[in-house]
């Protein structure tokens, strides 16, 4: 089977995020023909078109690329008042100005962690509904939307529930699958 290539990215720049963590443990589950890319987030300046219009900053070129040349994405982000955290909103904003634009006709597999009990359900209807602008194809299914995060990770940042980690193979097998289908 071919490789497939995920870029990866999260919505928390924080060293010892939840969302770090859950994303390691979805690369670490994932069927071996998807080869992940890390996206880099923390050099990104706000978005202003001034700027892009004297040319797009080196690390969004660099993030670009790695998105261009991606099959599919995953996107692990944390909920920030109900939506999506601006670091994250803010790199997508700046990718989907590339003409053309990466995201476009590309599955992308969400999930979240949370202290909360809503484990990032609203964040993630929010990023959904972006994507429908970007006209990218998320996966319907599983959703993954982890509460309770601090009891939800060991001191190593691993899943402690089987079930999750189940659920977290069921998504990345369904977005190798979606990827022959779309
Ligand atoms: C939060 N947090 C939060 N949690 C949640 O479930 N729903 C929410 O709307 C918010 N809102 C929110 C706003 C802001 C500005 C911050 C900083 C935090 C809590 C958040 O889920 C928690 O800090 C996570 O630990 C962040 O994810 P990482 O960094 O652990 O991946």
């Amino acid at each position: 089977m071919d490789p497939i290539k995920v870029l990866a990215l999260c919505g928390s720049l924080r060293v010892d995020s939840f969302n770090k963590m859950l994303m390691h443990q979805a690369i670490q589950l994932a069927p071996k023909e998807l080869q992940f890319s890390l996206g880099v987030l923390d050099d990104f300046p706000l978005y202003n078109e001034d700027v892009k219009n004297s040319g797009f900053p080196e690390c969004v070129d660099e993030l670009n690329k790695h998105l261009v040349n991606a099959d599919a994405i995953l996107i692990v982000t944390p909920e920030y008042n109900y939506s999506i955290p601006g670091v994250l909103k803010n790199a997508i904003d700046w990718l989907s100005r590339y003409e053309p634009q990466g995201f476009y006709n590309k599955p992308v597999a969400i999930m979240g962690a949370s202290p909360g009990r809503m484990g990032t359900c609203r964040c993630q209807y929010h990023l959904r509904q972006v994507m429908v602008f970007l006209k990218a194809w998320v996966l319907n299914e599983p959703e993954i939307m982890i509460s309770d995060a601090p009891s939800a990770f060991d001191q190593q940042g691993r899943l402690v529930d089987k079930r999750i980690e189940k659920l977290i193979q069921n998504q990345m097998q369904n977005l190798s699958k979606m990827l022959r289908t779309v």
